[in-house]
C-alpha cells in the first residue's frame, strides 16, 4: 500500500480527500516495480489491440498548443520522435502486461471494481497532455524522470481553440508539484491539471471508473436531464474486500437512478454487468465447453489456471460478474470467488462442491481464463 502522508490513516484519506480535495504524496511508493522501460512502452504502443496516444507540444509562436495523434504506431516513426515537447500514454496496461497488475494493490482501501486501468505515460522532456479535468478519480504516480504539476484550486474555463479530442481548459498556475520517482499526486474527478516533464519521465495512472446516469440499463432512467457519474465520496475502507460490491455500492446506484425498493436486484446486476465490461478490443474469447471440460479436467489433475489478464471480475451478494456477464452466485462459493477475484488464478484440485466446478465452467465460456497454448 502507498504510505499515505504524516498520519493520514486510510479512512481519513477516505473521508477527507477521496472525491473531495487532491492529495500530494511525496514519496508515497519506494522505487515503482514493476516498472515499464520506454521501449516497453513503444513496443506496446505498435500493437493493434492497444489504446495509444502521443501529444505533440508545440511552443512556436509564443503560445502553447497541444495536438494528438492515435496508435497504434510504425516502430520506426516512434523511434524518429524529436528530443523534446511529446508524449506517449498507452491504456490498460495491467491488461497487456498482467504482471504490471500489482502496481494495482498500492490502492488497496478502493474497491477493486472501481478501478478501470493502469495507463502508462512516457514524457520527452516538455512533454505533457495540457491542461484538461477527468471524469474519474485517479492516482497519478511518479516513476523514473520528474514531472511539474499544477493543480487549479477552483473551476478553469474551457480552451476554445484546443481540438475536440483533447478537451483542454486555459492554461492556469494554481498549485505546483514536483513529482519525483515515488511521489503520487490523488486528483478527484473534476479538478483541472496538467503535469510537464523537465526531466524525461514516466507516470503511472491508477484510474478509476464510475458508471453514468445513462450507462445503467434504460428502464431505470429518470426524466432528469443531467446524466451525473456514480459517486461513493462515504467509501469506507471495509468495502474494499477483492472483487466484492458491497451493499453500500448497490445502495449508491439505487440512489443515482432514483429506483424503487423493489427493482434493487435489477439494479445491482446493471451495476455488476456495467463495472465488469470490457472495452471491445480486449474482449478474452469465451472457451468451448470441450475446452471448459478440459480446464476442469486439468484442475482435477492438480493444475493451476490463470485468470486471463483482460477479464474483469466482481460479486455482490446475488452474482458473480465476469466481462459484462452476470451468473446467480451459488451458496457456499463467495469466498472461492473472493479469493479467485485477489488471486487471479485457481490451483486445482477444486473442493468438492459441484456449485464451485458450475461456476468454474461459467468463468471459462465467459473468457474468464487464460487458455494454456496447446
Ligand atoms: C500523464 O501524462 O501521464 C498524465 C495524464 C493526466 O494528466 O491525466
Ligand atoms: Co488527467
Amino acid at each position: 500500500m502507498l504510505r499515505l502522508p504524516g498520519k493520514l490513516s486510510a479512512e481519513k484519506f477516505l473521508a477527507d480527500h477521496w472525491q473531495k480535495d487532491y492529495l500530494f504524496m511525496p514519496q508515497a511508493l519506494d522505487r515503482l516495480r514493476p516498472a515499464i522501460s520506454r521501449n516497453e512502452l513503444g513496443w506496446l504502443a505498435t500493437l493493434d489491440d492497444v489504446e495509444s496516444r502521443l501529444v505533440f507540444t508545440n511552443r512556436s509562436d509564443g503560445r502553447v498548443r497541444y495536438h494528438a495523434e492515435t496508435g497504434p504506431f510504425d516502430e520506426e516513426y516512434l523511434a524518429a520522435l524529436p528530443k523534446r515537447d511529446w508524449t506517449l500514454l498507452v491504456h490498460d496496461v495491467e491488461k497487456h502486461l498482467p504482471a504490471m497488475r500489482k502496481l494495482l494493490a498500492h490502492v488497496p482501501f478502493i474497491p477493486d471494481w472501481r478501478i478501470d486501468d493502469l495507463m502508462v505515460s512516457f514524457a520527452a522532456p516538455g512533454g505533457g497532455v495540457g491542461p484538461h479535468q477527468d471524469n474519474y478519480d485517479v492516482f497519478l504516480c511518479q516513476g523514473i524522470g520528474i514531472r511539474e504539476w499544477h493543480v487549479a484550486m477552483g473551476s478553469v474555463d474551457e480552451d476554445p481553440d484546443a481540438s475536440d479530442d483533447l478537451a483542454l481548459t486555459e492554461e492556469f498556475q494554481g498549485q505546483q508539484h514536483t513529482a519525483r520517482e515515488g511521489d503520487v499526486l490523488y486528483l478527484p474527478p473534476g479538478v483541472p491539471h496538467w503535469g510537464t516533464a523537465t526531466r524525461a519521465c514516466i507516470t503511472y495512472s491508477i484510474g478509476m471508473r464510475a458508471p453514468q446516469l445513462s450507462d445503467l440499463v434504460a428502464e431505470f432512467l429518470n426524466t432528469d436531464e443531467n446524466n451525473p457519474f456514480y459517486s461513493d465520496s462515504d467509501l469506507n475502507p471495509g468495502e474494499a474486500q477483492s472483487g466484492r460490491i458491497s451493499a453500500h455500492a448497490v445502495d449508491r446506484a439505487v440512489r443515482l437512478l432514483g429506483a424503487r425498493p423493489n427493482q434493487r436486484a435489477e439494479v445491482a446486476e446493471a451495476l455488476g454487468r456495467y463495472v465488469t465490461a470490457t472495452k471491445d478490443w480486449i474482449t478474452p474469447e469465451g472457451a468451448s465447453t470441450g475446452d471448459a471440460a478440459g480446464i476442469l479436467e486439468r484442475l482435477s489433475q492438480g493444475a493451476s489456471i490463470n485468470v486471463h489478464g483482460m477479464a474483469r471480475m466482481a460479486y455482490d451478494e446475488h452474482s458473480i460478474y465476469l466481462n459484462g456477464r452476470q451468473m446467480p452466485l451459488p451458496d457456499r462459493v463467495d469466498t472461492f470467488v473472493s479469493e479467485l477475484c485477489a488471486t487471479r488464478r485457481i490451483q486445482g484440485p477444486l473442493p468438492a462442491i459441484g456449485a464451485i466446478a458450475e461456476v468454474v465452467a461459467w468463468i471459462a465460456k465467459s473468457g474468464g481464463f487464460a487458455l494454456p497454448e496447446t
